[in-house]
């Protein structure tokens, strides 16, 4: 591993923040450190960059135990959510920044400097002051501040936070391209599953100053090894001690998780493939490529999800809902029973062409 922390323990003040954590990053893979506000994923990445004491454990970059080299010695370029440029001066200078400090000769800085300009798609734009860019190029600007001393380890907290939603897309894929590009060891710190998961190689989940799973995304996405973490990505509905048509209980007291994706809705008129239950429409809202339903099912609340080729249901309009599958996790099992395929479900019918 590139990057590890061994039993990590940091506290501020009395508060105890992190507690044994552990994880490793490979190097040249870009790792999402996901999890909710307040679970530690900040406090992790300042002290991968050496910005944070802790009171236990081993940080390790590169093979070398680092606990005691200062944090401008880690070969670390951070990038902040909210940019922090230099305002007073042009993005050629803001660039340069790192480089100046190393009394680097002023031919190799311009160099790097345009280098850098190309690769993050801002050529020409070296003279501009931040304020005349827009918030996808100043975020563009704060990575090739970053990557210009050749930094080992790339850190960015939140990179895409102050950016509106449709930049924020491209700007992801971008960044993504661009550190497989340059080969350099990343870690990001996201709250949104989704860009988590679209992003990165390998996403480590954070919950309450500890680490509750790591893997692919298609792990993490297909194979939530807790509660917690089937709740936090994936939109999914939690029913708690509610027996599910088509699927064993597997103990007195369990919790399923239902991901809308896998709520299939009917109108009274269409034929489903098996047994459906019972549901009444909540509440429609249209976001485009589909529309979310919230569903009233014995008293709880679902979220399911319908196409927009599909017929309109109504507010209060009565369906019958089949659940496709689901995450089971049982109180007493330490290990969740795994996603489980509804068994009344009709084998379907193959189609040829
Ligand atoms: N300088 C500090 N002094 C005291 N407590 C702190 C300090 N910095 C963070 N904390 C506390 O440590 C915990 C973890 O904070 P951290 O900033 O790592 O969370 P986070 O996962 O990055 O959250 P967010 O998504 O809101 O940025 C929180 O309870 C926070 O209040
Ligand atoms: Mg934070």
């Amino acid at each position: 591993m590139y990057i590890e922390l061994e039993k990590i323990s940091k506290k501020y003040q009395n508060n105890q923040i992190l507690t044994d954590v552990d994880l490793g990053i490979e190097e040249g893979s870009l790792t999402a450190l996901l999890g909710p506000s307040g679970s530690g994923k900040t406090t992790i990445l300042r002290i991968i960059a050496g910005l944070e004491a802790v009171e236990a454990g081993n940080i390790y970059i590169d093979g070398q135990r680092v606990n005691a080299v200062a944090p401008n010695k880690r070969g670390i370029g951070f990038v902040f959510q909210n940019y922090a440029l230099f305002k007073h001066v042009d993005i050629y200078d803001n660039i340069a920044f790192g480089l100046r400090t190393q009394k680097i000769d002023e031919e190799v800085i311009e160099a790097r400097v345009n280098e850098l300009l190309e690769l993050t798609g801002l050529a020409g734009l070296g003279d501009r002051f931040p304020d005349q860019l827009s918030g996808g190029q100043k975020q563009r600007v704060a990575f090739a501040r970053a990557l210009a001393p050749n930094p080992k380890v790339l850190l960015l907290d939140e990179p895409f936070a102050a950016v509106d939603s449709k930049i924020r897309k491209e700007l992801r894929t971008w960044l993504k391209n661009l550190i497989h590009q340059v080969a350099i060891t990343s870690v990001f710190v996201t709250h949104d599953h989704e860009e988590a998961i679209e992003v990165a190689d390998q996403i480590i989940v954070t919950n309450n100053g500890q680490i509750e799973q790591r893997g692919t995304p298609f792990e993490i996405y297909s194979s939530p090894q807790s509660l917690f973490v089937a709740q936090f990505i994936g939109n999914g509905s939690t029913l708690q001690n509610v027996p599910v048509n088509g699927f064993d209980a597997p103990d007195k007291k369990f919790a399923y998780t239902i991901r809308p994706e896998n709520i299939a809705i009917y109108k009274k008129e269409e034929k489903p493939l098996g047994i459906v239950e019972e549901a009444i429409v909540k509440e429609i809202t249209f976001s485009g490529a589909r529309i979310n339903v919230l569903l009233e099912y014995k008293g709880h609340l679902l979220r399911g999800e319908r196409s927009i080729q599909q017929s309109q249901l109504a507010v209060g309009e009565t369906v019958g809902i089949l659940i496709h599958q689901l995450n089971i996790f049982s109180e007493k099992a330490s290990q969740p029973c795994g996603a489980t395929k509804n068994k009344n479900i009709y084998t379907e019918i193959p189609y040829t062409i």
